[in-house]
């Protein structure tokens, strides 16, 4: 990883955390006196869920996903497998994704629609970042932090080819870097 990798620095770690701060105060003032069963989709969003989770004061379970999404933004359908699923019974739970970026929005779409099935007593997605694009797979996030233009971004949890999730801000990947 070089330095000369990243093009532009479009969130700063500054930003981050009071983007992260303000989502909390919203959160422990909707689920005041809740338990929250906070489900995180791997790998992206641990970062933003390690931030996020130390600054809520409602109760908090954790749980994790691993998902792949086949589709893109062109095709109204796409599946999304679950390679890795809940160990928790979500029945009666009130439940909060945990999303560092919708792109197509196909995971989240999919992924609600699968927790729906299972009579959680509410499904929430808390995300980090939503791409300026039109999306084809409609998506109500309750939580959304920052809006992010359609580049390569990587930094704060994402990656291109499992590098970069380090980095402490969101950057633009230069182009050099995978053409
Ligand atoms: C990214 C991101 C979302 C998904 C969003 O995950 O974390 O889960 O893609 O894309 P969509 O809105 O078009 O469905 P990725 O598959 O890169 O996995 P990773 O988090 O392990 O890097």
């Amino acid at each position: 990883m070089h330095q000369g990798d990243i093009k532009k620095v479009l969130f700063t770690a500054d930003d981050l955390a009071g983007v992260v701060e303000d989502m909390a105060a919203r959160i422990n003032a909707d689920y005041a006196g809740e338990k929250l069963l906070v489900v995180t989709i791997l790998k992206g969003s641990s970062v933003f869920m390690a931030d996020l989770i130390r600054k809520l004061d409602v109760d908090v379970e954790l749980d994790f996903m691993v998902v792949s999404s086949y589709g893109s933004a062109a095709q109204s359908s796409g599946t999304v497998d679950i390679r890795c699923d809940l160990r928790t019974d979500i029945a009666g739970r009130h439940v909060l994704l945990i999303e560092d970026i919708i792109d197509t929005g196909l995971t989240l779409s999919k992924l609600v629609a699968e927790l729906e099935t299972r009579d959680p007593a509410s499904v929430e997605i808390a995300a980090l970042m939503i791409k300026d694009i039109e999306r084809e797979h409609a998506i109500e996030p309750r939580y959304v932090g920052l809006v992010c233009p359609d580049e390569f971004v990587v930094g704060y949890g994402l990656d291109y080819n499992e590098m970069y999730r380090q980095l402490p801000y969101v950057g633009v990947l230069d182009e050099k870097v995978y053409s």
